[in-house]
């Protein structure tokens, strides 16, 4: 029975884009819509767990039956995510958070000065990451958008952030990635087990990623 899959099972997933203040009128941001996370959240309710759904700015309909916080920038989104992590049993991190930001974000709006501007950026805090060495009882989905060696850059990322799984998004690709309805990933397992998932719609690879966790969640008692 499908929605039972994950009775009493809760669940955190990241989407969308974060936005980073250079002054009032300005930010950087990426080209995440937040469909993939959405997804996700939409399958794994459809799927009986008890969702929780942190994302940034993103213009779509939250799925029903999901818990939403809505973030805009990268400390937010950290903030959220680490109150809710310790009652969880699965993340699955689609966000695209940005890794930098402006170091000092204007309070006013900067003016035009001369032919070249310089901006200070300084890194975020990798979420990711913080899960990975936080980790207790957690089953850790992380994403890789990645433009080139996509596999091996993924798998690094698996090891150095301790995840249990990884979703990796060649974004290159015709119809994966960013913004669109489709996606094409690669699934990774701690164990090694790697999957290539055709191309689809994001509620199919969505699917097929959560189906892969279940199994693995049951392979682990
Ligand atoms: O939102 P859509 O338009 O549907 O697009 C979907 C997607 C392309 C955004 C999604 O499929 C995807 O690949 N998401 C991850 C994008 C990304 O930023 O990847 P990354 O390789 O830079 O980051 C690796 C992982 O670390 C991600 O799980 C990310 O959430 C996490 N991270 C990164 C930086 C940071 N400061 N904190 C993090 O937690």
């Amino acid at each position: 029975n499908k929605r039972t899959t994950f009775h009493k099972k809760r669940i955190l997933i990241t989407a969308g884009p974060t936005k980073e203040k250079v002054d009032p009128v300005r930010y950087f941001t990426n080209h995440s819509s937040g469909k993939m996370g959405y997804a996700i959240a939409r399958q794994a309710v459809q799927l009986g767990a008890e969702v929780t759904l942190i994302s940034g700015p993103a213009n779509l309909e939250v799925p029903a039956g999901v818990k939403h916080i809505s973030v805009e920038s990268a400390a937010d989104m950290y903030d959220a995510v680490m109150e809710a992590y310790p009652n969880q049993d699965v993340v699955i991190k689609a966000a695209a958070v940005a890794d930098y930001r402006p170091k000092h974000p204007f309070n006013e709006k900067l003016k035009k000065q001369g032919d070249n501007l310089v901006l200070e950026l300084e890194r975020t805090k990798d979420i990711l990451q913080t899960l990975g060495e936080k980790k207790k009882h957690q089953f850790l989905v992380g994403f890789a958008a990645e433009t080139t060696k996509p596999l091996e850059y993924g798998k690094q990322k698996l090891e150095k952030k301790r995840l249990d799984a990884i979703v990796i998004n060649n974004i290159t690709e015709a119809g994966a990635g960013f913004s669109g309805d489709t996606n094409k990933v690669t699934y990774v397992s701690k164990s090694g087990n790697t999957i290539d998932l055709p191309l689809q719609s994001k509620n199919d690879v969505a699917k097929a990623i959560l189906q892969q966790v279940a199994k693995e969640l049951k392979d682990d008692r």
